[in-house]
């Protein structure tokens, strides 16, 4: 997971670079470094921890240099220590690694046999001596930068210094994220846009395979032949000032109270002056018999509700699946089979292998992502882009609710698609969706009410989540907020599940968040907690606002807007990220970056 960055130019590199690790702390955390060509011999900073723990080494490092790279680690190989942490070098070459290297294992112990001296436990280092051995060959560094990868199994980005070299960075990419940014007379290598997007909004996107070589007025893309390539940039439109906490304490905070904006985003050039969908640019296949969704952690839940939805208005029968199942399980797939993936970040390694996966099989992937130009996109037969703009805080709350509107819009074009769905219908359920923003907003004004929930229960050991129906996938993702950033553990059940084992658990201890708008779940959904309330349970109740039956049930409630049901989930979940951030931050615990987290999780 990690993030790299690197830049060569006329400037003070350490800042930019320090800056740059910043924006890509999210990646991993577990230590950080920096290494600077000062006169044309790299010298590296390394800190254990967070990257604040480098900054008292960069004061102290006087590091003047331009060219420059810098490395945020989350641990793969080798535990987190100063010694593990990137850059690392070999002879004239350092390096910093995204990725894992799947046979260094093998290389390290040939390596060693030739006499090459290790000082850290990672898979990268190797790759350190394997291009400075093709160096002191007589290679050029293009031709010992091919030759390493070569002999290399595995992900990487890479980004390497060579000491002689004062104004030269190389690039290389597999599987792993990398961007290439270029402005006048400074060029930068990246993890992720943000690292770089308050410097320069032109950016290349690199393929597999490939070698680039940055210098300040040039890059240079070359495949493993190292034949060159060439490849325009792009202009990217997110806005600096969407990465920064602009006021609030919190990324987290701050995403959830963008989600009436994002959502209006993901919505907007998809909704006609009709209320019809504008399905232009996304291709899909013309008999779909079967909808089948990959995804991860909160993009599968995502995915659970967009199986209502689809259900629901096209009559199509949907299948979910965890993209870390799905790519093991040999799937049977053909050619009426629509593959939706959902990915906030594009680069999730199981969902981007199990997306590769069913290409081969020849089905048809649409992705829906939140990151222009990721992997999966490139790798999908068709996309569907939220605009939920970056995503900084590790627990996705912004991406979701605009996946959520994604699914829903394909649902009511699928409908169409299929005749199940009338136009009046359709036109009923988008102007609808028209209103979620702004009931959002009602929502996000009432926080405060959560935040005293939050004080009351912020000591609770364990906490359940349980709902009906399409607030059912509310509940594991208002238990998965809780327990990612509070570390308390919580479940999330259907609710007419309980009496097949969960109630067992319930005494006056045991907080339970029950989901319950006035739906057709309903009255199901109340006699579930009645039985709960029998049984000296509490009853933390998010309702529908007027509801006074629920009111004389709970013992703590929360009131929402009223919407269509297949809507309701864009609001619900909105408290339960609430409740899950107020009660982390109560308990001081780590909230934009939890501990064992990152945010892309790119090795399998
Ligand atoms: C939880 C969370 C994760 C991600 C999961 C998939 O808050 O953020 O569960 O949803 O790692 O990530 P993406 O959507 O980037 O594929």
């Amino acid at each position: 997971m990690c993030g790299i960055v690197g830049y060569t130019g006329s400037k003070n590199c350490s800042s930019i670079l320090f800056e740059g690790l910043s924006k890509l702390e999210y990646r991993g955390y577990d230590s950080a470094g920096i290494t600077v060509i000062e006169n044309s011999k790299a010298i590296t900073i390394k800190a254990q921890g967070k990257l604040s723990n480098l900054k008292p080494e960069l004061d102290k490092s006087g590091f003047t240099g331009t060219c420059g790279i810098g490395h945020t680690r989350w641990a793969t190989h080798g535990k987190p220590s100063v010694e593990n942490a990137h850059p690392h070098t070999s002879g004239r070459v350092t390096v910093v690694h995204n990725g894992i290297i799947e046979n260094y294992v093998e290389l390290k112990s040939h390596l060693i046999s030739t006499g090459r001296i290790f000082s850290s436990e990672t898979d990268t280092e190797i790759i350190a001596h394997l291009i400075d051995i093709g160096l002191s060959k007589g290679k050029t560094p293009l031709e010992a930068i091919a030759a390493c990868t070569v002999s290399l199994k595995g992900t990487w980005a890479l980004g390497i210094l060579i000491d002689g070299y004062s104004d030269t960075l190389w690039a290389a990419r597999n599987q792993s994220p990398l961007i290439l940014g270029t402005s006048s007379g400074e060029n930068f290598i990246a993890s992720d846009i943000p690292a770089i997007m308050s410097l320069t909004n032109s950016v290349i996107f690199p393929e597999d395979n490939e070698i680039i070589e940055v210098s300040p007025d040039k890059i240079s893309i070359f495949n493993e032949q190292l034949e060159e390539i060439r490849r325009t940039p792009q202009t990217i439109l997110w806005n600096p000032v969407t990465a920064e906490k602009g006021g609030y304490k919190h990324f987290m905070l701050k995403e959830i109270s963008e989600q009436p904006r994002a959502l209006s985003d993901t919505i907007a050039g998809r909704i006609t002056s009709e209320d019809l969908i504008y399905f232009d640019g996304i291709e899909l296949p013309l008999n779909i018999k079967r909808v089948l969704i990959i995804a991860c952690g909160t993009s599968y839940y995502a995915g659970l509700i967009g199986k209502y939805m689809i259900e629901n208005t096209a009559r199509i029968p949907v299948e979910v699946d965890f993209a870390s199942e799905f790519r093991y399980r040999n799937p049977v797939l053909d050619a009426n089979t629509l593959i939706i993936s959902i990915s906030q970040s594009g680069e999730t390694a199981d969902t981007l292998a199990a997306v590769k996966e069913a290409r081969k099989s020849g089905a048809f992937t649409l992705s829906i992502s939140n990151v222009i130009n990721s992997q999966i996109p490139r790798v999908s037969s068709s996309s569907f882009y939220t605009h939920a703009g970056p995503e900084i805080g590790v627990a996705s709350t912004k991406a979701f609710t605009c996946q959520l509107g994604a699914l829903f819009m394909t649902a009511v074009h699928l409908g169409i698609k299929t005749g199940s769905l009338e136009q009046k219908e359709a036109i009923r359920l988008v102007g609808e969706l028209r209103t979620i923003p702004s009931k959002m907003h009602s929502i996000i004004d009432q926080g405060a009410q959560i935040k005293v929930i939050a004080r009351r229960y912020m000591s609770s050991t364990g906490f359940l989540y349980i709902a009906r129906g399409l607030n059912y996938p509310i509940a594991l993702e208002g238990a998965l907020k809780l327990k990612e950033i509070s570390y308390i553990h919580a479940e999330g059940y259907p609710a007419g599940e309980m009496k097949h084992g969960p109630i067992a658990l319930i005494d006056e201890n045991l907080p339970v968040v029950s989901i319950v708008p006035k739906n057709g779940y309903y009255q199901k959904v109340v006699s579930n907690l009645e039985e709960v309330r029998a049984r000296g349970g509490k009853i933390i109740a998010i309702a529908t606002r007027g509801d006074s039956e629920i009111a004389d049930i709970a013992t703590d409630l929360f009131q929402i807007p009223d919407t269509d049901p297949l809507l309701e989930p864009l609001l619900t979940v909105i408290p339960v990220q609430l409740l899950a951030y107020y009660i982390s931050d109560f308990k001081g615990t780590d909230v934009d970056q939890p501990r064992n987290l990152a945010k892309s999780v790119t090795v399998e």
